[in-house]
């Protein structure tokens, strides 16, 4: 029996899809089809998949010509799969030649001609669900963030707000948006999604304006000093079906939430502690201590959970007044963390979790990482992870609001109110 294989998003199932899964049941008896999950999707980069992952294989299924559907979850499983299943062909789409060259080591690879004027991307283009995105901002710099929304489709960026006209219009000219204003109603008109990046005694009653609007908001943590108004704030939004999500984007990339999922699971034993050090050098001294802050404390609290004994501080200024170096300790009932941030002098960015058997290592800009390394107590080999991202991560924040918004799903459970609140309440705290 000859076995064939193929794989593919098969988003929004079209002609082409089914020709090529007709050619390649052609070429042997029994057809595998290999259909990407979503986090591969995500992780890969491709964030416009409109149809679930059970929608797309039940159109796999209904052509009525494939043997057995299976689910590609990550680079390199196509050759696990050729080796499992006994693969004799491999066929893909002419869009993918030499791509697969390397695995003609195990089976035959072949490559047939894309289906001409036919794809899903030109089929979502056109099914024209566009949400619309705006920002609210005091300055003219967007981090980034327009051009990472260009990699999500259906969502567009199309209004900037400020209560300072002249830096609305700016930014508006710089980025290319279509308009911008300081009227809130003006700009709020007509938008789906906002996205607040303003200082943060401003953000409460921006984010209180937008959920009477219903709208969804993204914003940048925390969403107020005082704990009892973000309480306030988390529950407007539940009550009013908004979803209302901290730019924290470590919660988001795949390499981060596995990590911490290997580190809370039992794979190091116990965790003894968690040491962390982050630099300002390294982004080139734009970030405020908070800034900072945040993503240290958001890994000690994800890690070792909201319940510390006690919380150390200890910030240390220079002749300006302003802070040079602050430390941070944590003691838990079974463990301790100590986080080191250099908000002017350079640190050697790092993270590590030291376990009863063993520890994991995160290094350099291990809040934005793609890579960490396991090495167990005995064993010799060091097990390093390593996955894709793309651009600063933000266009993950904004896909898995989308898959939330599609689910009909307004709480995100990447980062709970507890963990938020534990986090600012450490921020919070003065020097000792
Ligand atoms: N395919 C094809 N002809 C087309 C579109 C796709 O032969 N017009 C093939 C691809 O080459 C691939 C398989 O179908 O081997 C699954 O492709 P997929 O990437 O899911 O479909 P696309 O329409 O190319 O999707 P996108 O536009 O998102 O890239």
């Amino acid at each position: 029996m000859k076995k064939v294989i193929t794989y593919g998003t098969f988003d929004l199932f079209h002609q082409g899809h089914y020709n090529i899964i007709k050619r390649a049941r052609e070429y042997g008896d029994y057809l595998i089809v290999g259909v990407t999950s979503e986090s591969y999707d995500i992780e890969r980069g491709k964030l416009s998949v409109h149809d679930s992952l059970l929608t797309r294989i039940e159109n796999v299924k209904k052509t009525g010509l494939v043997d057995e559907v299976i689910v590609e979850e990550y680079l390199g499983q196509k050759t696990r799969d050729i080796i499992q299943y006994e693969i004799d062909t491999l066929v893909v789409g002419s869009d993918w030649i030499g791509k697969f060259d390397h695995l003609r080591q195990y089976c035959e690879v072949v490559y047939l001609e894309r289906t001409k004027n036919i794809s899903s991307t030109q089929l979502r283009e056109k099914s024209n669900e566009i949400c619309k995105f705006g920002i609210i901002t005091d300055d003219a710099d967007d981090d980034g963030v327009v051009k990472e929304t260009k990699y999500v489709s259906g969502i567009h960026i199309e209004s900037v707000y400020s209560d300072d006209i002249d830096v609305a219009e700016e930014f508006c000219n710089k980025y290319e948006l279509n308009s911008y204003s300081n009227d809130f109603q003006q700009f709020s008109h007509e938008l789906g999604i906002v996205y607040i990046k303003s200082a943060v005694d401003k953000r409460y009653e921006y984010i209180k304006k937008c959920i009477e609007k219903g709208l969804h908001i993204i914003c940048d943590f925390p969403f107020s000093r005082d704990i009892a108004k973000c309480q306030e704030l988390n529950r407007l939004a539940k009550e009013k079906n908004v979803a209302l999500m901290e730019n924290i984007v470590s919660c988001y990339l795949r390499a981060f939430t596995q990590f911490l999922w290997i580190a809370r699971s039992n794979e190091i034993g116990d965790i003894l502690s968690v040491n962390i050090a982050i630099s300002n050098d390294y982004f080139k001294y734009t970030q405020s201590f908070d800034d900072m802050s945040v993503l240290a404390i958001t890994a000690v609290i994800k890690l070792l959970g909201t319940k510390s004994r006690f919380v150390s501080k200890n910030t240390i200024t220079d002749e300006t007044g302003e802070i040079n170096y602050g430390s941070i300790f944590f003691r838990y009932e079974k463990s301790v963390a100590r986080i080191e941030i250099g908000a002017k002098i350079d640190l050697h960015n790092f993270l590590t979790v030291v376990g009863t058997e063993g520890c994991i290592v995160l290094e350099d800009d291990w809040w934005n990482t793609g890579y960490f390394e396991v090495h167990k107590k005995g064993v010799k080999k060091v097990d390093r992870r390593s996955f894709n991202f793309e651009g600063t991560g933000f266009r993950y924040l904004i896909q898995e609001l989308q898959i939330m918004l599609r689910d009909k799903r307004y709480e995100c459970n990447r980062l709970t109110d507890a963990e938020g609140e534990a986090i600012l309440k450490v921020m919070n705290q003065t020097s000792d």
